[in-house]
């Protein structure tokens, strides 16, 4: 069994994060996406990974190394467009050989892992194993209609009026069958070759294509809310360390985490928390449920439910909740009137002020 990690696509639902970074290495909880991906699968046992990477390559080149580091090795693949879920698996076909393979979606978080639907794999084998979620509003995903027991009727991919509320999650277990399903597939109305279109193709051929459903926690965190509300869910199972520094004048409560080098002054931390390496926090309120990246600064400012990547500083602001601050961005007040303010903001960014 080997495995297919997608790390390429463009991001577009991620700017203005995805402008600079590939959305894969967002940290949730201090930890980037991309990281808990290859844990899952290397809890499988798997340790042949290829990797898709797109134009920001070099970035995940050098946050994963050559896998080594965590006990994988790691083949990369380039993608020279993002053309597509099922075309990844053709550029990857040198790589995946003959083997089965499990192909993961490298911003979906699945915290509590993958080792049953790899079972449920094994148990039958068949050409596609697909994992499903039930979802309220189903129309911006691939949508399953399955047969009573488990088969997979139809798959369509974004339907305006789905026939179910199973929704595909960005787990899938193939056979070497799926090549030949990629391979007779044609581009999809918005130019891509889709994975659901490869596995539909299975279907209508008669190949043995099953679906389980997934009840753990799961999300893509293509978007922000998605983003804040993993990083929640994760940060609920915190293990509290303080390797930094903390005045007798800071109180910390619940689960925090103070990384190496860090320093809490005058502040309360209010846990889940985690304030990354380097970083000083000053005369502020922090938490529940927010990340600090490395090397902040939060001076005078109140902070909840939020994450700031690496670099980033905030000052004097209080109140700022479900926000995402960028690697080196600044959040500070103006010398402006009250009432007034004034804003530097780069493409695709949002601001939100009270009404
Ligand atoms: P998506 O999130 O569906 O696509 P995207 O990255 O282009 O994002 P957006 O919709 O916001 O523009 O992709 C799911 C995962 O698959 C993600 O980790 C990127 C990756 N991917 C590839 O590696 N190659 C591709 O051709 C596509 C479409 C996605």
């Amino acid at each position: 069994m080997k495995a297919l990690v997608l790390a390429g696509g463009s991001g577009t639902r991620l700017r203005p994060f995805s402008y600079s970074m590939p959305k894969q290495l967002i940290p949730i909880a201090n930890t980037p996406v991309l990281e808990y991906v290859l844990r899952n699968i290397l809890d499988l046992g798997v340790t042949e990974i290829g990797v898709i990477v797109g134009d920001r390559a070099a970035e995940i080149n050098q946050a994963l190394g050559d896998g080594s580091r965590f006990g994988a090795r790691l083949t990369y693949i380039q993608q020279d467009a993002p053309l597509g879920l099922a075309h990844t698996v053709s550029i990857a076909r040198d790589f995946l050989g003959d083997d089965d393979f499990v192909m993961y979606l490298g911003d979906n978080m699945l915290p509590e892992g993958i080792a049953g639907i790899a079972e449920e794999f094994a148990a039958h084998r068949p050409a596609a194993h697909v994992v499903v979620y039930k979802v309220q509003d189903p129309r911006s995903f691939g949508v399953a209609e399955l047969g009573p027991a488990g088969e997979v009727l139809r798959l369509v991919e974004k339907p305006q009026e789905p026939r179910s509320d199973l929704a595909l999650m960005g787990v899938y277990f193939f056979t070497a069958a799926i090549h030949e399903a990629v391979r007779a597939i044609e581009p999809s109305a918005r130019g891509e070759l889709e994975i659901t279109d490869a596995i539909q193709w299975l279907v209508t051929s008669g190949a043995d294509v099953r679906a389980g459903q997934y009840e753990g926690y799961w999300k893509d965190t293509g978007n922000v809310e998605d983003l804040l509300d993993c990083n929640r869910h994760m940060l609920d199972s915190l293990r509290p360390s303080v390797a930094g520094e903390v005045d007798d004048a800071s109180v910390l409560a619940g689960p925090v985490v103070v990384e190496e080098g860090a320093r809490i002054v005058r502040s309360h931390i209010e846990g889940p928390a985690i304030i990354g390496a380097g970083t000083v926090v000053e005369d502020s309120h922090i938490g529940p449920h927010t990340s600090i990246g490395r090397g902040c600064a939060v001076t005078g400012s109140r902070l909840e439910y939020s994450i700031a990547l690496d670099g980033a500083s905030v000052t004097g602001v209080q109140g700022l909740r479900s926000s995402v601050i960028g690697r080196s961005a600044s959040v500070g007040t103006t010398e402006e009137s009250t009432g007034r303010y004034r804003l530097v903001v780069g493409d695709h960014t949002r601001v939100e002020v009270a009404a």
